[in-house]
């Protein structure tokens, strides 16, 4: 088993303007990779209350609110911010380079 991790281009820095994100997937787990105004955030797409697609939910600020139930959470930490969640989603390190935006991934 390779557990090497290897920064991955996951989008054009262009295409993902402040305040946006976009969803991918990396070895079929779901990212949601987030462009706020002091810098690019990742977690995982799954919330950690029922597996709702929290990246579809409303952004405000760092905390995104999953559209299913209502936890929010917060982008920069992963943290758990709102019942239902209490446990907090998976944060990657996120880099831009040239025009690149990496994911660090495992
Ligand atoms: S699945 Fe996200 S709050 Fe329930």
């Amino acid at each position: 088993m390779n557990t090497a991790t290897r920064w991955l281009t996951v989008a054009r820095a262009s295409e993902i303007p402040v305040g946006s994100r976009r969803v991918l997937r990396l070895d079929d787990q779901p990212i949601a990779v987030f462009h706020l105004e002091d810098g690019w955030y990742a977690i995982d797409d799954v919330c950690t209350h029922d597996g709702g697609p929290v990246a579809e939910g409303r952004l405000e600020g760092c905390i995104i609110e999953c559209p299913r139930h209502g936890a929010t959470f917060d982008v920069k930490t992963g943290a758990a911010l709102t019942f239902p969640a209490v446990s907090p989603v998976a944060t990657y390190p996120v880099r831009v380079v040239g025009d690149e935006v990496q994911v660090e991934w495992s």
